[in-house]
């Protein structure tokens, strides 16, 4: 069967929002359906701007089993991005992360199954491999949620596992994404973090503008070259192509799970470095304590994507922060 419109849950979010540019111009249909708990509706509108074409947006919960039922009708697969993701509200929140994250997607793949639309693919992460035994780290690294956000992960990967297992004609890529940044090259979209950002580059971006006085670097006497962590910072259009060619190569690999990553860190105050670079503002820093629960290193080896998928990472550093910057200064505020 061949796939042509697609049913992207969280598509008004980050990456959600760059992947509906893919989609598009490469003449897929899109509906997103999203409930905006952390998002706006301006990001498709400017989606439809960058690309010319339109979306079909349907305001609505995964947990509401009807609403989907209705807006999934027709539908040749799910790219499944919707879910909350910050690991300090999980450890207080637990029971809103397994609500939202767990049960949503229970509900999510049910309709999936009673509509006979069994092609997926699903937004996991990095953070399901803890602290790291060994690096560059490869797919068949042992996973250990280290918090509520990393367990409902790892419970929706096993979810999919277990479906695929009752019944090979699901189509399932896991995609372990490592560390987003940048946006797109139009400065139109980007990342748009309510309140303090928890992640380091919209935090630098915001320093750069003017909203906060100064970073804190969290720690610099990890076991790094620099003493300062070392993350796989990805470029979001890169991530975002990633599913497009997996939503391709579905059905070409049993369920798998698939690093997304570029395959090289880089560490805080080098980020900080190649911004300063790239924008031309300088970021003040001062260094506090280990932030609880980070780890030191973590980059992926992303030879099984290149593999299975036929992609790699393209974008540089520089792009990355020429990119959040653009994004950030054109829009102070966000949406
Ligand atoms: P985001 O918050 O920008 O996007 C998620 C979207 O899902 C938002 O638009 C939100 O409104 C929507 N949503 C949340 N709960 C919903 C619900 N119950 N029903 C309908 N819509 C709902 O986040 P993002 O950075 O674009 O991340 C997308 C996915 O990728 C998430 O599942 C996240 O856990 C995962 N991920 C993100 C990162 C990262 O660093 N950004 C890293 C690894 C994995
Ligand atoms: C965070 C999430 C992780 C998620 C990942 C990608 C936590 C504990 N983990 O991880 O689940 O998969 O984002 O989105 O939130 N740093 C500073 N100062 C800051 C912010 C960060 O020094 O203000 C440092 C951190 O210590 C780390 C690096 O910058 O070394 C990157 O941090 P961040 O962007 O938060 O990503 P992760 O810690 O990798």
């Amino acid at each position: 069967m061949s796939i042509k419109t697609i049913f992207v849950t969280g598509g008004a979010g980050y990456i959600g929002s760059h992947t509906c540019i893919e989609l598009l111009q490469a003449n897929y249909n899109v509906i997103v359906y999203d409930n905006l708990a952390n998002s706006k509706l301006e990001s498709l509108r400017r989606v439809e701007q960058i690309t010319g074409k339109s979306i079909t947006f349907i305001k609505g919960d995964i947990r509401d089993k009807d609403a989907l039922k209705n807006a999934m009708t027709g539908c040749d697969a799910v790219i499944h991005f919707a879910g909350l993701k910050a690991v300090g509200e999980s450890v207080e929140k637990p029971l809103l992360y397994y609500d939202n994250n767990v049960l949503g997607s229970l509900c999510l793949f049910h309709v999936m199954q009673e509509l006979l639309i069994k092609n997926i693919v699903f937004s996991s992460s990095a953070t399901m491999y803890g602290d790291p035994e060994f690096l560059p780290l490869t797919e068949v690294h042992r996973c250990e949620a280290t918090n509520p956000y990393g367990e409902t992960k790892l419970a929706i990967e096993m979810m999919l596992r277990a479906l695929y297992n009752s019944d090979k004609d699901w189509q399932i890529a896991l995609l372990r994404y490592f560390n987003p940044v940048g946006a797109h090259e139009s400065g139109l979209i980007g990342e748009d973090p309510s309140g303090i950002p928890n992640n380091l580059m919209p935090f630098i971006t915001q320093v750069a503008v003017g909203k906060r006085k100064q970073l804190a670097v969290f720690g610099n006497d990890y076991q790094t070259p620099d003493g300062t962590g070392v993350r796989d910072y990805i470029h979001v259009v890169d991530l975002a192509k990633g599913h497009l060619k997996a939503l391709e190569a579905l059905g070409r690999f049993e369920c798998d799970a698939i690093n997304l990553g570029t395959g090289k860190g880089y560490s805080v105050l080098e980020l900080v470095g190649a911004f300063e670079q790239a924008s031309g503002q300088s970021i003040p820093y001062i260094i506090q304590d280990r932030r609880p629960g980070d780890i030191s290193e973590c980059y992926a080896d992303p030879r099984k994507a290149k593999d299975l998928l036929g992609w790699e990472a393209e974008l540089s550093l520089n792009k990355m922060c020429v990119d959040s910057w653009r994004w950030q200064k054109h829009n102070p505020d966000g949406y």
